[in-house]
């Protein structure tokens, strides 16, 4: 009776995987989606690439993967192709969104529907929904990881901090920013914390295209025109691993090493060598953003988009593009250092405990 019973449970089981999946494939059933994503430079977006692809093409879809190098103008052409060959969705992570005005305007007046990815697209009514990490949450962790990190919260310090900001055509970079300066602001105006170079304003201390080499070059500039004789940084704020990787060379050049007087520094992503340098002393914290869940809820609104479903939002308010308010949906950002790491990355599956080795 028992085997009989269990036989009868797993053929329903049988029964309703393969009448879902063939449901979902009916109404996904060969439909073209484009999804154009910003660079391979850095591996968050590969990860990001990938995990779309695949969890797309396992719902029966069609994916036209395109990748454009931080080139404000392959991407638009990228974008271009997508609508001539027939996508009828497209899924976005911009490079500088000013530049894509156009070519969604176009994707609009097809009836194309369109989805930003982690950045937000501005200026434009012409997209449907944003899949995204809480941007300006993430500014606060930074602020608040350093906060309790140097126990200024506990009224310690002066110390010396220097502060990088992410990419001026990126949405993300401006709102990271203003996170982090909400909890930093009152230790500056308090004098417990120094920058040393005075530079806080965000044209003076941006990294066009989250470029690692820029930031190697302006920490370069910092430590030779501010440091020296007797007076170290403390701190450097990074809005990314990428560019934490350019401050920690710059460091080096300068004779600062790992165990000694080297600084706090943050970092956002959670890469591979980010996290490796996390073991070693060479970056403190980063941001863990798990790519896999994002584009699982990027999934949900490219299939509200293409089959009438509704996608799970939790924000309605905050991402006003100067045009339209997009309804998004905001992952939650994860701050990552030695103490937590393995828990965190390995835990979660994102690494192997051998790729950390
Ligand atoms: C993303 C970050 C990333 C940065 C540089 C931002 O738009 O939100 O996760 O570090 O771009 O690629």
């Amino acid at each position: 009776m028992k085997k009989l019973l269990s036989i009868v449970a797993l053929s329903l089981l049988v029964f309703s995987l393969v009448y879902g999946v063939a449901a979902l494939s009916a109404e996904a059933a060969g439909k073209k989606v484009g999804v154009a994503m910003p660079t391979q430079s850095s591996q968050r977006w590969i990860a990001d690439g990938k995990n779309m692809k695949e969890k797309l093409e396992a719902l029966g879809y069609v994916v036209d993967l395109q990748y454009a190098d931080d080139d404000v103008q392959a991407q638009v052409s990228q974008l271009e192709n997508m609508i001539t060959n027939g996508a009828e969705c497209l899924v976005i992570a911009s490079i500088d969104s000013n530049a894509l005005i156009n070519v969604l305007a176009q994707a609009k007046s097809r009836g194309i529907p369109v989805i930003a990815y982690d950045r937000l697209l501005m200026d434009t009514d012409a997209v449907s929904y944003y899949a995204t990490f809480d941007n300006k949450g993430i500014g606060t962790v930074i602020g608040k990881y350093v906060e309790e990190k140097t126990g200024l919260k506990d009224g310690k310090g002066p110390f010396n901090i220097e502060f990088f900001a992410g990419s001026p055509d990126d949405n993300n970079a401006h709102m990271l920013n203003a996170g982090m300066f909400e909890v930093l602001q009152p230790y500056l105006d308090s004098g417990k914390l120094v920058c040393v170079s005075k530079q806080t304003d965000f044209n003076t201390i941006c990294t066009l295209r989250w470029s690692q080499e820029t930031a190697q070059q302006r920490m370069e500039n910092l430590l030779s025109g501010n440091y020296g004789t007797g007076k170290d940084v403390d701190i450097v704020i990074s809005p990314f691993d990428g560019i934490s990787y350019g401050i920690a060379a710059a460091l080096e050049g300068a004779g600062y090493k790992v165990g000694t007087k080297w600084p706090l520094i943050t970092g956002q992503d959670a890469e591979l060598m980010a996290a490796k340098n996390i073991i070693s002393g060479k970056q403190t914290q980063t941001i863990f953003k798990d790519t896999r869940i994002l584009a699982e809820k990027c999934v949900t609104m490219v299939q509200a988009v293409l089959e009438g479903s509704k996608p799970e939002i939790n924000d309605t308010t905050t991402y006003n593009n100067n045009v339209i308010v997009v309804p998004s949906y905001l992952c939650t950002p994860i701050s990552v250092d030695k103490d937590n790491l393995v828990e965190q990355l390995v835990g979660s599956g994102y690494y192997t405990k051998a790729e950390l080795e």
